[in-house]
């Protein structure tokens, strides 16, 4: 599907949605938020969505048929989603591409290889036809997935990164974006504040994280739940893992011949930040392909945030994760590629 590259969207306000008049009515029921960046929310089944968002959350929950065969690569945003798509985009296909040099990231902008239910499939089209896509991605919170994704056999990847890293990738994403033109940002300290008060984009974080945790505890088969850091650490060791929950296991001879070092390393942010197809241009018009590859490290929220503010969200993180077995270490030390 062609991806509408120079069309500028509005982030802003809701001409995308006001069309007809039930709907309008629709959000008049709902509570709204203008975000640090001047984006309106609504909330909708308990999170904080981007209005600009809501349309076509709407109607992929209405209308998205899921597959078998389907992947879904799920997460918030700035979490590592196109690391995850290009490293999972190369696993499922490394026979139709040996040699690397043919592969499809080379010429499509990466983030596009699993393209967004959200912010591409449904844009502008209530029942697109979907016939020929395998791989998707979404930012939509578990319990708000459209339901023949959680009832079929598709398999789900979920990343999620540790929330202060999260909440400054995103703040220098939206800032070199502008998504609202006209917006003047709030300071970081009021940001922040709105970030741990789970005002932001499809947010709260720790309702997004423990509905895709839970749902990996319940069927660990169907759900694969990452880590940022964990790749990070060693990624190797989770590309063979997320070859395995798809089913398609790297062979002896496939590790001996080092094809899983070939992909990680295709895969790697140094690679793909100064891939051709990643530097230059605009997605949706206004948000620069290069802004998916900022620093890509473990950490670099120490250079932006005070020592309480990490602590408030430590507590947050202590009392919100309480007895889910999940942690996220937030004082871990920067680590660069
Ligand atoms: P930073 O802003 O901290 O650098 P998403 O893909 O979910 O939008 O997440 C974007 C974050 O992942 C950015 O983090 C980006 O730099 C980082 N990233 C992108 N590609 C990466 C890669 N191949 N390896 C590691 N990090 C990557």
């Amino acid at each position: 599907m062609e991806r509408k590259e120079e069309q500028n969207r509005s982030f802003a306000e809701i001409d995308n949605c006001s069309k007809d008049h039930e709907f309008h009515e629709f959000l008049k029921t709902l509570e709204q938020q203008i975000s640090w960046d001047g984006v309106r929310f609504v909330k909708y089944q308990g999170f904080w969505c981007a209005l600009y968002l809501f349309r076509q959350i709407l109607s992929a929950q209405k209308h998205f048929k899921a597959k078998d065969s389907h992947i879904i690569l799920a997460s918030l945003p700035k979490s590592g989603t196109t690391w995850l798509k290009s490293l999972t985009f190369s696993i499922v296909n490394r026979n139709i591409y040996p040699n690397h040099e043919e592969s499809p990231l080379f010429t499509c902008h990466t983030p596009h290889l699993f393209p967004n239910l959200e912010f591409d499939l449904y844009w502008e089209q209530e029942n697109p036809n979907l016939q020929n896509i395998q791989n998707f991605s979404t930012h939509v919170p578990f319990h708000s997935l459209p339901k023949s994704i959680i009832e079929s056999e598709c398999r789900i990847i979920y990343i999620s990164r540790n929330p202060l890293d999260m909440f400054i990738s995103y703040r220098h994403f939206s800032l070199e974006n502008k998504f609202v033109k006209d917006a003047t940002p709030f300071e970081l300290d009021e940001a922040f504040d709105m970030f741990c008060r789970g005002i932001h984009i499809m947010g709260p974080f720790w309702d997004h994280v423990l509905g895709f945790w839970n749902a990996h505890l319940e069927n660990p088969r169907k759900v694969l739940f990452l880590k940022y850091e964990d790749l990070k650490e060693d990624v190797t060791f989770n590309v063979k893992k997320i070859a395995e929950f798809l089913g398609c296991p790297f062979s002896p001879e496939e590790e001996e011949q080092g094809v899983v070092e070939e992909i990680t390393k295709l895969c790697s942010f140094e690679n793909l930040k100064k891939l051709e197809v990643n530097k230059n241009g605009h997605v949706y018009g206004i948000v620069k392909k290069s802004s998916y590859f900022r620093k890509g490290e473990v950490g670099d929220w120490i250079n932006y945030l005070t020592p309480a503010m990490a602590e408030r969200m430590d507590k947050l993180i202590e009392t919100k994760f309480k007895d889910s077995g999940l942690v996220f270490n937030t004082q871990s030390k920067v680590v660069k590629n």
